[in-house]
């Protein structure tokens, strides 16, 4: 049986819906993971937890040991990845609340540790990221959406910001222009370090909010709380049907 992983982010630090089996917590050769792994149950199929941020919420984006996270999955035998992430909306149909499945990524992060291929435990290897997520994982989860009648945006390109501050109205003007539908500060080196160990990975990127000078006005914590708990009661049930297909 393929071994499922889910890694929650902001406003998903907790998997409420999983009966828990188990907690380990240990570290690898690249430093310790954001938090405990929780394997659990839920319709039927095992899965593993990851709070990327932590549990509680205190990693920063930048601060989060991507390495250490994928380095365990792996160990743990972990094959599939689905990565919950928050986002901020840049085109119109990426309104807050809204679900989507991105299928590209530009990456404006920097100065992350993004890789495996840097030192003597692995060859240097140049992997192929044509196509950053796994098709097969994300075609899973657009059938999921569809079985739990929840409405989301199959496709989308994920700009991965470096935070922690959100983005001047300029940088968004210029994410649009690049293509970029949505901005988030987790998708990488995330994606890039699951595909070095040939884990299959997909993302659910869940709207915040409106990306910065969309509105007009500032961004509030407030506003990204009140969309996030209604994005991730959805997510929630996506997740729920993703498990009787998966
Ligand atoms: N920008 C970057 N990351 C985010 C945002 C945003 O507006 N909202 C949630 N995560």
């Amino acid at each position: 049986m393929t071994k499922l992983a889910i890694i929650g982010g902001t406003g998903f630090a907790q998997f409420g819906d999983l009966t828990i089996i188990k907690r380990e917590q240990f570290t690898t050769p690249y430093g310790a993971p954001s938090a405990d792994f929780i394997t659990g149950e839920l319709n039927g199929k095992e899965v593993i937890f990851l709070a990327r941020h932590g549990n509680p919420h205190t990693i920063a984006p930048h601060k989060i040991n991507y390495r250490a996270n994928i380095w365990g999955l792996k160990q743990l035998g972990v094959a599939q990845i689905v990565a919950v992430a928050a986002v901020g909306g840049i085109t119109d149909v990426m309104t807050p609340a809204h679900i989507a499945i991105p299928d590209q990524i530009i990456d404006y992060s920097h100065s992350r540790l993004h890789t495996f291929f840097d030192d003597e435990n692995y060859p240097l290897t140049h992997i192929d990221f044509t196509y950053p997520y796994n098709q097969k994982l994300r075609a899973t989860l657009i059938s999921s959406a569809a079985k739990a009648n929840i409405n989301i945006t199959p496709i989308g390109t994920y700009g991965c910001a470096q935070g922690p501050r959100l983005e001047t109205a300029a940088e968004i003007k210029r994410m649009e222009q690049d293509g970029c539908d949505v901005v988030g500060m987790t998708g990488m080196p995330e994606a890039a370090l699951a595909k070095e160990l040939g884990m299959d990975y997909a993302a659910v990127a869940v709207v915040a909010n409106w990306a910065a000078g969309k509105t007009g006005g500032e961004i509030t914590m407030a506003e990204i709380e009140r969309h996030l708990h209604v994005g991730m009661a959805k997510l929630a049930e996506l997740l729920k049907a993703f498990m009787t297909l998966a």
